[in-house]
């Protein structure tokens, strides 16, 4: 396994101007609906971190021509909806849920066997929620006890469902859309709660026919994506971490360019808000059907707050990183509701928990979320459990700690933000790598 320890140290202040990365979610479905596109898809701006990575390998498994990644570009020469094959090998997602679950609902549809695995911590990771639907639509899909490794066998053809979401998933939503595309019949999807909505998005982008009503999407067979230009906002997932450092650290003052504000992903941007962050967001444009904007961060005193539950899924990935605001606030803040986040790449509410411990910042974890009593952290040494998001929020902690904050486990920043040290760093963030020193 890869190894990488970071040690953050205190810093005085965060200024300047940043970009981040291309956003994930819209990344992997860039090059899957470029890859069952009739025609040529150029996109610009793709993340080419490990988890867009899998996903790119995967469609190169099946015999679609990709180009690049090089400078974010990519071409890709789609082989149209009937024209995957036969995937070469087995197929790895590494630490992806979204390739896994996206890939799962077109491979359930195709008339190949196929086969899907995952690093240590996906073969944890929960699959009947797409498996259960995926069968009603008739595909065959075996589980390890509902965890990966996922086995489709081929199927005649699927069946369209009217599939009423138990709770929110752009995941599940995207997978059962996919298989939609193939089933005979009209499928439709009935949301239980919003969630991120990049797959309709880009149906739209693609040609694609889609109707979306209040809280149902419908989708059926009768049509062909049409290869496009995709231009890839920055994903305000990563541009989180930064929100959060230039809140916290004191006499900040930040730009980041090109963020994408997709409403059903900015919960963050309303959560720090509500604790009283100073945000604005400057030049609101379309990136195609996306919203862009830069955001202006500037150093402001935080006080706790409940979170609200419908902030719940258009926040889901940001919990770790609005931990760290909340450890930083005055007061308590207090999250629930939240039982997803100990299904992500970590148990995101225990991860969160036993770090900020080690911190000396005092936490009361429930099944279902964290209170978390602001207070100064006092530096130390946390493990990330191989989680991104709990790496990358634990070293911005380090920056206004009282002493350094040493964080293990680190190398999976890679997978969703390749050049985090290096960006964190241009903003006079003091991050180094001390591997060696293990
Ligand atoms: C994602 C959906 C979310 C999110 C994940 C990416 C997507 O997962 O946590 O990082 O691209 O569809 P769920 O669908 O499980 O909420």
């Amino acid at each position: 396994m890869k190894m990488l320890n970071l040690i953050s140290k205190p810093v005085k202040s965060i200024r300047g101007e940043i970009t981040v990365p291309g956003d994930k979610s819209i990344s992997h479905r860039s090059i899957i609906f470029g890859a069952i596109a009739q025609g040529k898809t150029s996109i610009e701006g793709f993340l080419d971190g490990e988890d867009c990575l899998a996903t790119l390998q995967a469609f190169r498994s099946m015999g679609v021509v990709i180009e690049g990644p090089e400078e974010q570009k990519v071409v890709i020469h789609g082989a149209g909806k009937y024209g995957l094959q036969k995937p070469d090998q087995i197929i790895d997602c590494g630490n992806s849920g979204t390739s896994m679950r996206l890939l799962a609902g077109l491979l359930a549809a195709q008339k190949f066997d196929s086969q899907l695995i995952g690093d240590e911590s996906l073969s944890k990771r929960p699959m009947l929620r797409i498996s259960k639907p995926l069968t009603q639509m008739g595909a065959n899909i075996i589980t390890k006890d509902g965890t990966p490794p996922l086995i489709i066998k081929a199927v005649g053809h699927l069946t369209a469902i009217a599939y009423k979401m138990p709770k929110a998933s752009a995941q599940v939503k995207s997978c059962i859309l996919l298989a939609g595309l193939f089933a005979q019949g009209t499928t439709s999807i009935t949301e239980t709660g919003v969630s991120r909505n990049h797959t309709e998005l880009m149906l739209k982008t693609f040609s694609y026919p889609v109707k979306l009503t209040a809280n149902t999407i419908t989708v059926d067979a009768g049509s062909e994506c049409k290869g496009t230009q995709v231009k890839v906002p920055g994903d305000i997932s990563s541009a989180a971490f930064f929100i959060v450092a230039a809140t916290i650290i004191p006499h900040s003052d930040i730009t980041i360019r090109n963020v994408g504000i997709n409403p059903t992903r900015t919960g963050i941007i309303h959560i720090l808000l509500e604790m009283g962050a100073n945000i604005t967001l400057l030049n609101p444009r379309q990136f195609g059907e996306e919203m862009v904007a830069d955001l202006r961060v500037q150093h402001a005193a935080l006080k706790g707050i409940s979170i609200p539950i419908a902030m719940v899924a258009l926040a889901i990935d940001e919990f770790p990183i609005i931990f760290i605001a909340a450890a930083c606030a005055q007061g308590e803040t207090i999250l629930r509701g939240a039982q997803e986040l100990r299904l992500k790449e970590s148990d995101r509410i225990g991860s969160m928990a036993d770090g900020l411990s080690q911190l000396g910042i005092q936490t009361q974890v429930f099944d279902d979320g964290l209170s978390i009593t602001g207070g100064v952290m006092t530096g130390g040494s946390v493990d990330s459990q191989g989680d991104h998001r709990i790496a990358m929020s634990f070293t911005i902690a380090g920056a206004v700690s009282r002493q350094p904050v040493l964080v293990k486990n680190c190398a999976n920043i890679a997978t969703s933000f390749p050049d985090f040290v290096k960006t964190a760093n241009h903003l006079d963030f003091c991050i180094e790598d001390v591997t060696k020193n293990a």
